[in-house]
């Protein structure tokens, strides 16, 4: 096959779900698709003047991103999806409109479908650490723009959460502290015989917060972080973590909105998700269903 066809983005449906493929991975490998950062990663700025339509953020280019919406005096929440996701998938947009809907923010979620394609696994796991590299560069960026890197916070579901580390990792290399890493379910296969240089760790940030919804198999089952949480089925959950209480009680801690999103990595979620998400917040015993 041509490199140029092998090296497209391929998007499917899966229920409601937008998935990526590709038939070669991005990476340094002989087969692979060379990377090319101004198409494999990509920073979707979301506010809430734009919450639905993005504006690209272009790292290194100060100009343009005043011409976007911007605000410097809002906090900023970057978000990195996980495996074989697109950013118009559940994860992204659910945790974008729940900050969105709770306040001013500039929410950026990094569009690195290529570098996480499936079914390239392996490769994804190699291209965490080079997203996190490249992400600390952009955080720097964002640091000359006004931006204190100890005021930024990212939050990464499974292989974004892995990647939320490194960048971490790679900050701190340089003599820079990130804010707040929150890791929603890291991912545990390829990162399980790591130590603590290898995967999302305490330290990576001033704080780290885990929720580990699926410890042992998909998530890692070790507590990692400052704090962590086992929101597991059958297992207690804060009270003023439910879901119908988050959307009438917008002053729960945010960690807890979180559950929501922490729910869909068990594939069963998908399918209810279209039913529960628009009416079904208050109907959380459904959640309950689906997760156990
Ligand atoms: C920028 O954010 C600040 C702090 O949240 C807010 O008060 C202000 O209205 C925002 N400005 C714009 C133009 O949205």
């Amino acid at each position: 096959m041509a490199l140029a066809e092998a090296c497209t983005l391929m998007r499917f449906f899966v229920g409601v779900t937008e998935v990526c493929f590709m038939s070669a991975p991005v990476g340094d490998c002989s087969y692979c698709c060379p990377r090319n950062d101004a198409l494999d990663i990509i920073y979707k700025l979301f506010t809430r003047s734009n919450p639905t339509e993005f504006q690209v953020i272009v790292p290194g280019n100060l100009r343009k991103l005043e011409k976007t919406n911007f605000n410097q005096s809002a906090p900023t929440v970057i978000y990195l999806m996980g495996f074989s996701e697109a950013t118009t998938g559940p994860s992204t947009t659910t945790i974008r409109d729940a900050y969105l809907s709770t306040g001013e923010y500039n929410f950026i979620s990094v569009d690195w479908s290529r570098l996480i394609a499936g079914p390239w696994y392996v490769s994804a796991v190699q291209n965490t650490r080079y997203m996190g590299v490249r992400l600390a560069k952009f955080i720097q960026f964002l640091s000359r723009a006004g931006v204190p890197p100890g005021s930024v916070h990212v939050v990464g579901f499974s292989l974004g959460a892995e990647a939320a580390g490194f960048t971490g990792k790679a900050l701190r290399e340089q003599g820079v502290r990130l804010g707040r890493i929150t890791g929603l379910d890291p991912a545990y296969p390829g990162y399980k015989l790591a130590n603590s240089d290898g995967h999302l760790s305490k330290g990576d940030a001033q704080f780290v917060d885990v929720l580990h919804s699926n410890p042992g198999i998909f998530g890692f089952p070790e507590a990692l972080g400052d704090v962590d949480f086992y929101p597991n089925p059958g297992s207690y959950i804060q009270r003023g973590c439910w879901l119908d209480q988050l959307v009438k009680n917008r002053e729960v801690g945010y960690i807890c909105k979180y559950i929501s999103i922490v729910l869909i990595h068990h594939e069963q979620a998908y399918a209810a998700w279209d039913a529960l998400l628009p009416a079904g917040l208050t109907t959380l015993g459904g959640w309950r269903v689906v997760v156990g």
